[in-house]
């Protein structure tokens, strides 16, 4: 058994989020969180939601609240959401709480006493209109890079660059409009991250194991030196975290607060601490997941985020880490995602582009959304959402293949054998093929989730599936009951003794699903994993009750389908 502390980029606060964002870090964490327990393992799975910056600012004022409120509110949103897609968070933090806060101002503290942080005079853009400095996504105007009309301040949503407003070309204000703008003299502090460089490259050259998409971004930031320009952590704004050096003031800095990039991660930690305190735990409880001198030395550590974050979790945080000298634990494996696309365009939250995770649910319920997020999650190029995929998916693989199954074998129990595990009959080769190729898809699919290789897992798991229905379909029990029964029954019992094989592999994916499925012969979602597949198959009792579920999975029709289409026909 191992310690797993595993977290999901943690989602701005500024609304609901579409699927592209829950498919690009979110969901898959909590596939991974549910895999690790199920193996046994102790996991510790966190989120929180990002309360601060420009984001929170800018959608507090659009929602014509207090941003504290507004925040409040949200956050409570966020949670409930997370719950219909049964993200199974230990902790779902905020970025806001007073545990960041002092994690916060305590990294800033070290960075100080380790001569990596230091004052600058900056020239940040000023709107003469609102009488306000535009920090981050105050700011919008064209991505010197990549020519994308919409970049923000911070960064351009197009092509990934991490971006100072200044870099902007034709600025403006994103809040106003305001095109008066003129660049006046600020003092912020800096992070030196350009002096972590060395240790920075030496420690991502030592991660042979990531996934390209992650080192092949680290390394061309790394490379171009653009991610490891020394960054302004703090801002000219009101909410956020009081810039101060652990517990002292900071003076010259009473106005300002830090770079929503600086706490955002922290808030890994902060949360997890949030979660000890929310349980009567002292800091040990936490600690021992973060600090390698308390205990964490074995815990792995598993980070998952959208291609855009890579740079901040492989770059700033780390030198935000390394370069506080304490033994805070280090990420051991970064997965990102790259974009899932709507209908041949982006999904976007500003126009309201594609399906919002509170639409999802009300349509339909959670496993499927699950099912077809995680079978085309965009691990090794961008994928896309279409609704008549979406609709095949859901109609073939849970429907046909999983809900089929299930049915006909409860059903033909219950009408044949009273509804429960026959006894006597004796297995054959068709048992021991399907045995076989069961044990081959099992280890496939095992290795597919160490690696933490989504796609490749859902295919095994259907195929897992789809042996059943071909077992049951060639085995004909309902024909050999004529002259058989004892044979049936055996062969009824074999089908049987899948369901609760399946509630245990399924439920990384479809929770609820798994949960209907293992109730049948009575173990509910907590059906154990098959160590092995031989014992596995045997498990349940002749003569124990077998019930017939409610269907597990509605077809979804082509009128449905193109009702679901133009409800949400991109703007
Ligand atoms: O891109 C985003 O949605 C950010 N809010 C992710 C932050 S992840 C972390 F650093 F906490
Ligand atoms: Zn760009």
């Amino acid at each position: 058994m191992a310690r797993i502390l595993i977290t999901s980029a943690i989602p701005y606060i500024n609304g609901v989020k579409h699927l592209g964002n829950l498919v690009g870090s979110q969901l898959p964490s909590d596939v991974y969180a549910r895999y690790c327990r199920a193996r046994g393992h102790e996991v510790m799975f966190i989120c929180a939601t990002d309360e601060h910056g420009t984001p929170a600012e800018l959608a507090a004022e659009k929602a014509g609240q207090p941003v504290r409120e507004y925040c409040d509110e949200m956050h409570k949103v966020q949670a409930d959401l997370a719950c219909g897609f049964r993200l199974s968070f230990d902790h779902f933090g905020r970025s806001s709480s007073q545990r960041n806060h002092g994690l916060t101002q305590h990294f800033a503290g070290r960075l100080t006493d380790k001569n990596l942080i230091r004052e600058v005079v900056e020239k940040q853009i000023y709107s003469i209109q609102d009488s306000r400095f535009l920090p981050d996504r105050y700011i919008k105007g064209t991505c010197p890079e990549c020519g994308y009309e919409n970049a923000r301040g911070d960064q351009c949503e197009n092509c990934t660059r991490q971006l100072d407003p200044v870099d902007l070309i034709n600025p403006r204000s994103a809040q106003s409009g305001a095109t008066e703008l003129e660049i006046r003299e600020t003092r912020h502090l800096h992070l030196r991250q350009s002096a972590l460089r060395q240790e920075l490259e030496d420690w991502i050259d030592s991660k042979t194991d990531w996934p390209i998409l992650t080192t092949s971004i680290a390394r061309k930031w790394l490379r171009d030196g653009d991610g490891l320009q020394d960054r302004g952590i703090t801002r000219d704004l009101d909410w956020g975290i009081p810039v101060r050096r652990g517990d002292t003031e900071w003076p010259g800095m009473e106005d300002k607060v830090f770079y929503v990039w600086f706490d955002a991660p922290i808030a890994y930690i902060a949360a997890t601490a949030e979660w000890a305190d929310a349980h009567g735990l002292g800091d040990n409880a936490w600690e021992r997941w973060w600090r390698t001198d308390r205990g964490a030395e074995d815990v792995r550590y598993v980070q998952f985020m959208g291609k855009d974050n890579v740079p901040f979790h492989t770059l700033s945080f780390p030198a935000t880490i390394i370069g506080s000298g304490e033994p805070w634990k280090l990420v051991d494996f970064i997965k990102s995602f790259n974009f899932l696309n709507y209908e041949g365009g982006q999904f976007s939250t500003s126009l309201g582009r594609g399906v919002f995770m509170d639409d999802a649910l009300a349509l339909l319920p959670s496993d499927t959304w699950r099912w077809w997020l995680m079978k085309h999650v965009p691990e090794t190029s961008d994928s896309e959402f279409t609704w008549e995929s979406f609709r095949l998916d859901v109609n073939k693989d849970l429907a046909d293949v999983l809900g089929n199954f299930v049915s006909r074998v409860t059903r033909f129990c219950q009408s044949r054998f009273d509804g429960k595990v026959p006894d006597g009959g004796s297995q054959g080769p068709e048992e021991a093929a399907a045995t076989a190729a069961l044990a081959t898809h099992l280890r496939n699919y095992e290795t597919h989730m160490e690696a933490i290789e989504f796609r490749r897992a859902t295919a095994e798991l259907r195929e897992i599936w789809t042996l059943g229905n071909s077992y049951f379909q060639s085995a004909e029990p309902w024909t050999v009951l004529r002259e058989d029964r004892d044979r049936a029954g055996a062969i009824l019992r074999f089908a049987l003794n899948l369901l609760p094989l399946y509630a245990a592999l399924s439920e990384p994916f479809i929770p609820d699903a798994a949960e209907t499925i293992g109730a049948v012969t009575g173990d509910g979602s907590r059906a154990r994993w098959p160590e092995n597949i031989e014992t596995s198959l045997n498990s349940l009792q002749p003569g124990q009750s077998v019930s017939v579920p409610a269907l597990l999975f509605s077809k979804i029709s082509e009128q449905e389908q193109e009702e679901m289409q133009a409800r949400f026909s991109p703007p």
